[in-house]
């Protein structure tokens, strides 16, 4: 008899975003004429850099002639983008990282997602409260994470490390040590990020124990402090024990495209096996391939015009993090993030729940954020609100928020 993972029913209710579209339309065909402004979900606005245009263009007309068809894709990633991503990303910043050491995929969620393979079923995770939901559920699917508790919101066998204004948004190394530490820094949803010797305790920790680190970097771009890591790599002892994500959706726009990466230093070894190898091998069976034209697409944002056209992008979306956060905070409310990332994470206010806060801003001012407890219990009392509108959009939203 056929029988279903049954770790997917343990999975709580419906993925956030699901929930609050329900609401929103609900909300809209009970009220026709309201218009909605939506800073909720994490998806960009702005059309491609020029660059990426244009070697979109260039590519697709390769593959309309024989001589430079191209067809199934090496399944690690072409070595003219692994080469550039090598030196723009890694080396240039004092980094040293290989080539074969990066692997090319559809994006920075689906490496996330699926990076839980290669670990024993009894793996401890340990994650950030609040959280990236990916991570987490990721890691249910696969039978980890034991039951969840609907009270506390908690999954009995997760380690969770809260992020909150009490802490500064710094997490507490676990007491109990965990076997993997998920980390989204610039964070998703915060808005915040670590210092350089923040991070580094992190790297210490995780070497010291043994532990590995699954760095979600997808926000890399969006950092302006000086004294905050691009990448993990900058940190002394990384490459024995960090794994490293990136994407190029919210830096250059590709949320529709699909492209990211994931890098595995060859020094990481667990019980005296290679994690790269492991991806490779994963990798060459579960996935067939960056699409080519994608690829070059991926190769022009580091073209000068591509770096070019990214720094406006940013530039776009920073600004109207700048008008979120500074209007939220004339208005007198509690605002933290916005500074080295596209979300401003806001305190409720009067002690509202989350969802509290959800419905008065979409019952009186027809704007659509994301809850915080969404996120994770340490995310009860927050309200997410993202800078990838437009800035009419964000200035609009900004003027209703009048209570
Ligand atoms: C922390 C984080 N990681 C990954 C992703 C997804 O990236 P991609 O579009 O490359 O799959 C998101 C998207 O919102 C994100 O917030």
């Amino acid at each position: 008899m056929v029988r279903i993972n049954t770790n997917y029913q343990k999975l709580p209710g419906n993925y956030l975003f699901s929930g609050i579209a329900k609401k929103v339309a609900d909300y809209s065909n009970a009220h026709p004429d309201k218009e909605i402004i939506r800073l909720g979900i994490g998806d960009v606005t702005q059309p491609l850099p020029s660059a990426v245009i244009s070697a979109l263009h260039k590519a697709v007309d390769e593959q309309a002639k024989a001589s430079s068809f191209r067809g199934y894709a090496p399944d690690l990633g072409y070595e003219f983008l692994r080469n550039t991503i090598a030196q723009n990303d890694y080396i240039s910043r004092g980094c040293d990282i290989k080539n074969d050491e990066i692997f090319i995929s559809d994006g920075a969620k689906s490496d996330s997602g699926s990076i839980q393979e290669l670990f024993d079923a009894d793996t401890v995770i340990a994650v950030t409260d609040p959280v990236y939901p990916v991570y987490i559920d990721s890691n249910v699917m696969a039978g980890r994470c034991g039951t969840y508790d609907e009270a506390s919101g908690k999954w009995s066998d997760i380690i969770y490390m809260p992020v909150t204004a009490e802490n500064g948004f710094v997490p507490e190394l676990p007491k109990k040590v965990p076997d993997l530490i998920y980390l989204c820094l610039p964070n998703n949803p915060t808005g915040t990020t670590l210092t350089k010797p923040q991070l580094q305790d992190l790297v210490d920790y995780a070497n010291k124990n043994g532990s590995i680190i699954i760095y979600d970097a997808a926000y890399e771009a969006y950092i302006t402090e000086e004294d905050v890591p691009h990448s993990i790599y900058e940190c002394e002892g990384a490459t024995n024990c960090a794994i490293e994500i990136r994407s190029f959706s919210k830096n250059a726009g590709f949320t529709g495209l699909r492209l990211g990466f994931t890098v595995i230093p060859s020094d990481i070894k667990v019980g005296g096996v290679s994690l790269k190898n492991m991806w490779a091998r994963r990798h060459g069976t579960r996935f067939n391939g960056a699409p080519y034209i994608v690829q070059r697409a991926g190769e022009a944002v580091y073209s000068d015009e591509g770096k070019q056209g990214v720094k406006e992008l940013i530039s776009y979306y920073m600004n109207n993090a700048a008008i979120i956060r500074n209007g939220l905070k004339d208005k007198g409310y509690e605002v933290y993030g916005g500074v080295n990332a596209p979300y401003i994470w806001m305190k409720t206010p009067d002690n509202m729940t989350s969802w509290e806060f959800f419905d008065l801003l979409l019952e009186k001012a027809n704007v659509v954020g994301t809850p915080g407890s969404g996120f994770g219990p340490s995310g009860e009392g927050y309200f997410r609100l993202t800078a990838f509108g437009t800035k009419e959009n964000s200035e609009r939203a900004l003027k209703r928020i009048i209570f």
